[in-house]
C-alpha cells in the first residue's frame, strides 16, 4: 500500500543543506498497522508529511497503491496531529465536517456518518459542543473522527495521544485499535513511547538519530485482537527490551558519531 523507497530529505538551512532523512526505505502492506520510533529530530514527522504529499523529496520515491506520491492527494490520506487542531469557535460537529465543506460536498450526505462515528469514539452528545468544553482526549477523539470522515484508506498519525495523560492514552490506544478492526485502514502511527508502539503495531519501525535512516524493522508477535492484560504478558516484555536497545545502540555516541 505504501512503498517508501530509497528516500532522502534534506532542508535548506542558512549556513548549509541539513539532512532529515537518509536513505529511508520500508513497505507498509494495505491493512497494517505500522509504528515509527526513533529519537527526537530523528525525521518522524518529515517522514510522515513526505507519505502525505505534503513535502517534496530530494531523491528516492514513495508509492501510494502503486502510484508515486507528487502532492497531497485528498480524501485518500488522513493525517492526525500531536495536538488535536480543531478550529474553537465550530462545535465538534462543525469541525467534523469542515473537510466536506472544504471539499465543497453536501454536508447533509455526510452527517449521519459523522454523527455515527462521534457515538463511535463515545463522544455521544457531545456534537453540539465547542472544543473549549472538552478535555484533550475528548478533542483528539473529535479529530480522530474528523480525519475518518472521508473514509481515507490511509491515516498518518503524528504522536497523537503524546499530551495525553498515562490513563486517558491507554483508553485512546484501545479506541485506535477498535477503529481500526472495524475500518482496516492502514495505518503509520508516529511515536515515542516504544510500549505503545508494541502494543498497537503489526511491525515497528526503528529510525536511527538524525539524518533517520531505518535501524530495523521487528514484527510484533503479539495475538490480535489485542488485550491490556498482554502489556504484562512475556513476549510483551520482551520485544520492549528489545525495541528499548534498539534505541539505546542509536542513541549511543558511537551510533551517532
Ligand atoms: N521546515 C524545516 N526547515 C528546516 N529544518 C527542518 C524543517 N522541518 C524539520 N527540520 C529538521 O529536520 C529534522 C527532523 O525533524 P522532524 O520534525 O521530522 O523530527 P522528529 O523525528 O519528528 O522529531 P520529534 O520526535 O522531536 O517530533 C530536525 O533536525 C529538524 O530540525
Ligand atoms: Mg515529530
Amino acid at each position: 500500500m505504501i512503498e517508501v523507497q530509497g528516500v532522502h530529505k534534506m532542508f535548506d538551512l542558512a549556513d548549509g543543506g541539513t539532512y532529515a532523512l537518509r536513505d529511508v526505505s520500508f513497505d507498509v502492506h494495505e491493512g497494517e498497522l505500522v509504528s515509527l520510533i526513533g529519537p527526537s529530530g530523528c525525521g518522524k514527522t518529515t517522514l510522515l508529511y513526505c507519505i502525505s504529499g505534503l513535502e517534496p523529496l530530494v531523491e528516492g520515491r514513495i508509492l501510494l497503491d502503486g502510484r508515486p506520491v507528487e502532492g497531497p492527494r485528498s480524501g485518500e490520506v488522513g493525517l492526525i496531529f500531536q495536538k488535536a487542531v480543531l478550529l474553537g469557535w465550530r462545535t465538534v460537529m462543525d469541525n467534523v465536517l469542515l473537510p466536506i465543506e472544504v471539499f465543497g460536498r453536501s454536508r447533509a450526505s455526510y452527517a449521519s456518518r459523522a454523527m455515527e462515528l462521534i457515538d463511535f469514539v463515545g463522544l455521544t452528545g457531545f456534537a453540539d459542543y465547542l472544543p473549549g468544553k472538552l478535555s484533550g482526549g475528548m478533542q483528539q477523539r473529535a479529530a480522530i473522527v474528523r480525519s475518518l470522515i472521508f473514509e481515507p484508506r490511509v491515516l498518518l498519525m503524528d504522536e497523537p495521544f503524546g499530551a495525553l495523560d498515562a490513563q486517558t492514552r491507554e483508553h485512546m490506544n484501545m479506541l485506535l485499535l477498535r477503529v481500526w478492526e472495524a475500518t482496516r485502514k492502514t495505518i503509520v502511527f508516529v511515536t515515542h513511547d516504544l510500549e505503545e508502539a508494541a502494543f498497537l503495531s503489526d511491525r515497528v519501525v526503528v529510525l536511527t538519530a538524525r539524518p533517520g535512516t531505518v535501524r530495523e524493522i521487528v514484527d510484533v508477535p503479539l495475538p490480535r485482537p489485542r488485550t491490556i492484560q498482554m502489556r504484562y504478558s512475556e513476549d510483551f516484555v520482551r520485544l520492549a527490551r528489545r525495541l528499548r536497545g534498539l534505541l539505546d545502540v542509536v542513541l549511543s555516541p558511537a551510533a551517532i558519531g
